[in-house]
């Protein structure tokens, strides 16, 4: 089956409904563009829950703030769709700002609680943009499956608490972060940074693996173990606008991973703000 794109609602409803009458089980990944490797990969894990795989590629200007990049943020429409079409997707939704959200667009959903802090206090209204759009495009595909990746993890977090509240008929899977050689979690944002600016980005990856280590070799006060991060990545000028011990299941703050915890930090390298974390474990 070669991958068909479509661009309107009414279209996509009508493919995605033949398929469901065919008994096909239908799959989602979400994204904003400008794939890498970290995307397809979430493509490839959708593949074994999913017969049908439903991409969408939508910048979706309700998750930026006013000061934000959401003029610069990187668009290619043509190569994220040869590159889904390459790695087995059937459809590609691709909508306009006008059709997502037509003249007189009113609705935002918010997820408290778990959208607060961390990201969402340096981002405010943020994640009310991420849940109105993913919403949305639940409504619209009314998959079976959708696959989020773990490098946005407060975001999944508040995927899942969204799922739960409202009784969606959707499985939630999270999938591991991808990383480059150097441990630097790809993101489309990596492509703003400028060669130094590159080589200290993996400043973030390193800090937390360190930290990591230190929780390996006994350490479990949240305070030191964020201590020993930030100091990693201060030597190579990289200052985390936070860094945080939270707990895995409900993102709480903790002051000590004597219980399943990830550490998670957003920095800018330059002008670029990068995001990062790692599930802390005993191996
Ligand atoms: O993670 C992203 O790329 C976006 O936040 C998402 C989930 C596609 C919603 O716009």
């Amino acid at each position: 089956m070669s991958m068909q794109r479509i661009d309107d609602i009414t279209n996509l409803k009508r493919v995605l409904r033949e398929h469901r009458q065919g008994g096909a089980r239908i799959g989602l990944v979400a994204t904003m563009g400008a794939l890498h490797e970290g995307h397809l990969s979430l493509v490839d894990a959708l593949r074994t829950r999913a017969d049908v795989l439903v991409a969408t590629v939508f910048v979706n200007p309700k998750q930026f703030g006013p000061s934000e990049d959401l003029d610069r943020y990187p668009r290619d429409l043509d190569r994220d769709a040869s590159l889904l079409a390459g790695r087995g997707v059937h459809v590609l939704f691709a909508p306009s700002v006008r059709t997502i959200y037509p003249e007189g667009f009113r609705t935002t959903v918010s997820v408290a609680g778990v959208s607060e802090g961390l990201c969402g206090a340096l981002r405010p209204g943020h994640f009310d943009g991420v849940a109105t759009i993913v919403l949305k495009l639940f409504n619209i595909v009314a998959p079976d499956v959708a696959i989020f990746g773990e490098k946005d993890f407060q975001q999944l977090a508040v995927i899942r608490a969204m799922a739960r509240d409202l009784d969606l008929d959707v499985e939630i899977v999270g999938a591991p972060i991808v990383r480059e050689a150097d441990g630097l979690a790809m993101s489309s944002r990596n492509a703003f940074l400028s060669p130094d600016e590159r080589v200290r980005a993996s400043a973030l990856s390193a800090g937390l693996r360190a930290a990591q280590d230190a929780f390996r070799a006994g350490e479990q006060r949240g305070a030191r173990l964020c201590e020993v991060a930030r100091t990693v990545m201060l030597a190579s000028a990289v200052h985390p606008q936070y860094l945080e011990l939270r707990g895995l299941d409900d993102l709480a703050p903790l002051d000590f991973a004597d219980r399943p915890s990830v550490l998670l930090t957003a920095a800018y390298v330059g002008s670029t703000r990068l995001i990062d974390n790692l599930i802390l474990s005993r191996s």
